[in-house]
């Protein structure tokens, strides 16, 4: 067998390709940025096609580098930004639209209107989701009601919907001459359209959006001994390589960070926060404001389950200082700047942008800044910045202590914030937890590479794979419980400040 095994990451601002081994280290990367396309205040999108094109050039440049062919790959997998939404034309394999991406909040007055007659509750139990603007079946909607032809098209079984999983899977395995029309329950489960017990599109969601079921993928095991497919001769591979792994980016960073049994959870850091919880074969209903979501299927084994906690802004808070502020000049400068003082001074900071996600769900929110005073300086602001994706975070933690009953005991991080030494000793403060971070901090390719891997025996199971997680460093609580409860019920008071800002 090849000794190699590889990963398209497919993200929110950029696509990458990564090449490990059997021991789980990284061998070759590549990564390409494309355009965040923002048309209208709260709209988001990306162009497929430059998502495909900058999919083939990180493949084909990786390979180069690492002086590899596709010969060397035993397998591929995909792991992409999840509910972004693309809707393309089968004959000509054009997309109808950009691609509407998860931020996108033009589809907040669809979002209301299930909450308003009932039809949330339904969502809720089937899809474990709360009517969000976050997920794509509202996105879906959009589309079929206002781009000319399509609802025609997807009647006829020639427009089809993917998020980007499903759209590279289809240009890999040959688009218009044959591509296939496949994704995996991760993807499915952010639709609103998958039942979670069944594991197939239901009837009714896509009776409330309108949505017909043929221009819906098929679902397949994210971990699929039967492949999704192989890749094309003619494709930036260059022959034949089994697709045989497939996971939404945050399930794959679970899977990366080898959170295999119930109670285990890790959060990844990114422009976002995911915190996810392993709840085994059981799907835990939220009462607290969390998401219930499938973590992966491997194979035909039973679905595992995760809670999840989506926060929509924590490292893109830090661009905003150093974009819209100006008190910095690069992201790494707030770890410098926050350090100048103690403590935050009396302010908290709210970065409420798009409304809050979890566990409030307020889209009639927007960011606040409070308690200042003329003492405060740039540098309060900036640890503030810092606090609020702590506290962001421990308000997951909490929903998922009311949900689960279960105590997270350490919690395992990845991501670019955290080679922010001040933030994670801050989130070990502020949860009263150590905070655990990994030797390869690349969890997410590497959990797609895991179920690709696992799924052609290349790997032979998940405790293998155990032996590959190695901890880099380990932050713990310096706080006394009193503050720690304290700065936490002024941090609550704060949020509630955000609220009834925006009318819907
Ligand atoms: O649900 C959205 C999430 O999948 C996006 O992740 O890392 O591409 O920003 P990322």
């Amino acid at each position: 067998m090849a000794d190699f095994v590889g990963a398209v990451d497919q993200g929110t601002t950029s696509t990458r390709f990564m090449i490990f081994d059997h021991g789980g280290n990284e061998v070759a990367r590549y990564q390409l940025e494309h355009e965040q396309i923002l048309p209208r205040a709260g709209w988001v999108e990306h162009n497929p096609v430059e998502i495909w094109e900058r999919t083939r050039a990180v493949i084909e440049t990786t390979l180069n580098h690492a002086g590899l062919t596709h010969a060397d790959l035993a397998a591929l997998g995909i792991t992409n930004q999840r509910e972004t939404t693309v809707v393309w034309d089968k004959v000509t394999g054009r997309p109808y639209y950009n691609a509407i991406v998860w931020q996108d909040t033009r589809t907040d007055r669809i979002a209301a209107a299930l909450e308003r007659d009932g039809r949330g509750d339904v969502i809720r139990r089937k899809a474990g989701l709360p009517p969000a603007t976050y997920f794509s079946a509202g996105k879906i909607q959009w589309i079929l009601e206002n781009v000319d032809g399509v609802r025609r098209a997807a009647e006829e079984g020639r427009a089809l919907f993917g998020t980007t999983d499903t759209w590279l899977l289809w240009n890999l395995t040959g688009g218009v001459d044959g591509g296939v029309h496949v994704t995996d329950p991760t993807n499915a489960s952010r639709t609103m359209l998958m039942d979670l017990e069944t594991l197939d599109w239901d009837d009714e969601l896509l009776s409330f959006f309108g949505i017909p079921r043929r221009m819906l993928p098929e679902i397949q095991p994210s971990a699929n001994p039967a492949l999704y497919g192989v890749t094309r001769r003619g494709g930036p591979l260059g022959g034949e390589v089994p697709l045989a792994g497939v996971l939404g980016d945050q399930q794959a960073a679970t899977v990366g960070q080898v959170c295999f049994a119930p109670g285990e959870a890790k959060n990844t850091y990114g422009t976002g926060n995911f915190l996810l919880l392993n709840t085994g074969h059981e799907a835990v209903r939220s009462r607290s404001g969390l998401l219930t979501t499938v973590c992966y299927r491997f194979g035909d084994d039973k679905p595992v389950y995760a809670l999840e906690g989506s926060i929509a802004v924590t490292g893109s808070a830090v661009q905003w200082l150093r974009d819209q502020l100006g008190i910095i000049s690069s992201a790494p400068q707030v770890e410098i700047l926050a350090r100048q003082v103690e403590d935050n001074g009396g302010v908290y900071f709210v970065p409420a942008f798009s409304g809050l996600f979890a566990p409030y769900w307020r889209s009639d929110a927007r960011g606040v800044i409070v308690g200042l005073s003329r003492y405060n300086t740039a540098a309060h602001i900036a640890r503030a910045t810092l606090e609020s994706i702590c506290y962001q975070t421990r308000d997951v933690v909490e929903a998922m202590r009311q949900d689960s009953g279960v105590d997270i005991d350490v919690l395992r991080v990845d991501g670019g914030v955290t080679a922010n030494e001040l933030c994670m000793q801050l989130q070990s403060d502020i949860l009263g937890v150590p905070v655990s971070r990994p030797v390869v901090a690349e969890t997410t390719a590497l959990g797609a590479a895991y179920a690709a891997g696992l799924a052609v025996g290349f790997w032979r199971s998940t405790d293998e794979l155990r032996q590959n997680w190695n901890e880099d460093r380990r932050w713990t609580p310096t706080w006394s419980a009193e503050r720690r409860e304290e700065e936490y019920a002024r941090w609550k008071k704060a949020v509630t400040r955000t609220f009834d800002w925006v009318d819907i």
